[in-house]
C-alpha cells in the first residue's frame, strides 16, 4: 500500500478516544455487526443503542430471526425510523439461514448480495467482522478524506470514483485495515463534524489540507449534511 500520513495519527486518537460500543467488543458476532450497521445507516448511535441490545437478546442468531413473521421484526424497530429496514434485516436472515447455513457470509460480494445491503454495508461487515481489507466509505469517512486530502469542506453527494480510488491508495495493510476503517469513521463522527469541527482537538490538523487551505467554504452544488 502507498503510504498514508494520516495512519498513525488517526490510529493514536482512536486508542485515546474510541467510544465503547457493544458492536465494536471483541466477541460480537458478525450477525451482531451487521444488524448494527443496517440500523447505523439512517440512525444515530443512542437511539440505536437500545434497540439493537433488545433485538441481539430477542433475535441472537439470524435463525432465530428468521422463524418469526417479518412483521415481528417491523414491531420492534422502534422509533429508529425507515421501517423497511427490519423488512430488510428479516429477509437477511432469511437468506442468511437458506443460503449459508446460518452464518452471515464473510465475503464482500456475497455480503452485497443480501437484502437492503448495498456497498458500505457489505464493506463494513467484512472489515469489522471478519477482519477484510476494503474501503468503508460513510459519510462520516467521505468528509474526513475531503478535508484533510482535498482540502474541501464536504464530500460530493454521493461517492464519486476519484473518492473511492483516494480511499484505496489510504488503505493500510491487512493488520491495520479495519482499525483505520473504523477509526477514521469515528473522527468524522466525534471530531471531524459536518457543523463546527473541532479541529483543536484534532490529530491531524497539521496536515489538513483544508485547514491549511484556511477552511475556505464549499461551494460546490446545494447540498445536505
Ligand atoms: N462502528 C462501526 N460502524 C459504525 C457506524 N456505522 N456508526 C458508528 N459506529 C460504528
Amino acid at each position: 500500500p502507498e503510504s498514508n500520513p494520516l495512519l498513525d495519527p488517526v490510529l493514536g486518537w482512536y486508542a485515546e478516544h474510541a467510544r465503547d460500543l457493544p458492536w465494536r467488543a471483541p466477541g460480537a458476532s458478525p450477525w451482531s455487526i451487521l444488524v448494527s450497521e443496517i440500523m447505523l445507516q439512517q440512525t444515530p448511535v443512542v437511539r440505536v443503542l437500545p434497540i439493537w441490545t433488545e433485538w441481539m437478546e430477542r433475535w441472537p442468531t439470524p435463525a432465530a430471526l428468521a422463524k418469526e413473521p417479518p412483521g415481528e421484526a417491523v414491531r420492534h424497530w422502534g422509533r429508529l425510523g425507515y421501517p423497511r429496514r427490519a423488512l430488510n434485516l428479516h429477509a437477511c436472515a432469511r437468506a442468511i439461514t437458506e443460503r449459508h447455513g446460518g452464518e452471515v457470509p464473510s465475503d464482500h460480494a456475497t455480503l452485497l448480495a443480501l437484502p437492503g445491503v448495498g456497498e458500505y454495508t457489505a464493506a463494513a461487515v467484512a472489515s469489522f467482522a471478519f477482519g477484510g481489507r476494503h474501503a468503508v466509505l460513510d459519510t462520516n469517512v467521505r468528509r474526513v478524506l475531503a478535508r484533510a486530502v482535498r482540502g474541501e469542506e464536504y464530500p460530493p453527494k454521493a461517492t464519486t470514483p476519484p473518492e473511492r480510488r483516494l480511499a484505496e491508495s489510504l488503505l493500510p495493510g491487512p493488520d491495520e485495515a479495519p482499525v483505520w476503517a473504523v477509526a477514521v469513521m469515528e473522527l468524522g463522527a466525534l471530531v471531524c463534524t459536518a457543523r463546527a469541527p473541532r479541529c483543536a482537538d484534532c490529530p491531524v490538523s497539521a496536515l489538513c489540507a483544508w485547514r491549511l487551505a484556511g477552511k475556505p467554504p464549499y461551494d460546490g452544488p446545494a447540498r445536505r449534511g
